[in-house]
């Protein structure tokens, strides 16, 4: 298997684009002009760019990665709102995925350019049919469900909070019920956002539970993600529900 190199954008820029520069005051609203100058002076932009990755969340999850160790051995992995597709291209690249062998499943209800070794499927994930596709199309148990999942922003931070907290918790439980024993998963969630209830459900079910913040997400974000290592099996789960009966 091989894995891909994460190394945190350095002061040098390869792609030969000047870092710094502006966008000329124009039609363009100053909110606008800003995210674009933002954007064309991230040197993560810039880096995906030059690697072939399809978007600069590559490097939250290689970083995450590097720190925590949740790629190297997976066999089949399951990702959750992947569009436009960096944590699939990735995914595909460390199960050895091929359109012969499919061993990655994506999912997004926005369209996504099609990846040799992976089946993506447009669909909402929270449509009730979406858990039994996605296992489908990965023929196999999981060891991974990676989940970049936000959900479309209405402008009022609270109702964004609140939607983005759901689809992680709607995503975790599907974790439970997929994952093989040892498995890992990984969500999208907001700083000071998860919920005690979600928690102590994914402490019964995993060995390791914490919050990680990659160089990658950027700072003034209150972006995180949840992690949880090492899945105990579905007896450990049934086992927790009948103590609690
Ligand atoms: C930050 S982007 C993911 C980027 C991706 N990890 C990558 O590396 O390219 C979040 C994605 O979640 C998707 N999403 C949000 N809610 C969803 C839902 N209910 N079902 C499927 N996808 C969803 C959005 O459409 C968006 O494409």
């Amino acid at each position: 298997m091989t894995k891909p190199p994460s190394k945190s954008p350095g002061a040098g820029n390869r792609t030969g684009r000047k870092l710094g520069q502006k966008v000329k005051k124009g039609k363009l609203k100053a909110s606008s002009r800003r995210w674009i100058e933002r954007h064309i002076n991230d040197p993560y932009v810039q880096r995906a760019k030059l690697e072939g990755y399809r978007a600069r969340a590559a490097f939250k999850l290689l970083e995450i990665d590097e720190k925590h160790h949740i790629l190297k051995g997976a066999r089949r992995i399951i990702d959750l709102g992947a569009a436009p597709g960096s944590w699939s291209q990735i995914a595909a690249k460390v199960t050895n995925s091929t359109d012969e062998d499919i061993r990655v499943a994506a999912i997004d209800f926005l369209e996504m350019a099609p990846l040799p070794g992976v089946k993506v499927l447009q669909l909402d994930f929270l449509d009730p049919e979406a858990p039994r596709l996605l296992m489908e199309a990965i023929g196999g148990t999981p060891d991974l469900v990676i989940s970049d999942m936000a959900a479309p922003t209405t402008g009022h931070q609270r109702t964004d909070h609140l939607r983005t907290m759901y689809l992680c918790e709607v995503a975790a439980h599907f974790a439970v019920e997929v994952l093989g024993e040892g498995g890992h998963f990984l969500a999208k969630t907001f700083q000071g956002g998860t919920e005690r209830e979600l928690l102590d459900m994914l402490k019964r079910n995993f060995r390791q539970v914490i919050h990680v913040k990659p160089a990658a997400s950027r700072a003034e974000s209150v972006e995180m993600f949840l992690l949880a290592k090492h899945f105990k099996g579905r007896k450990a789960e049934d086992a927790g529900a009948d103590e609690q009966a």
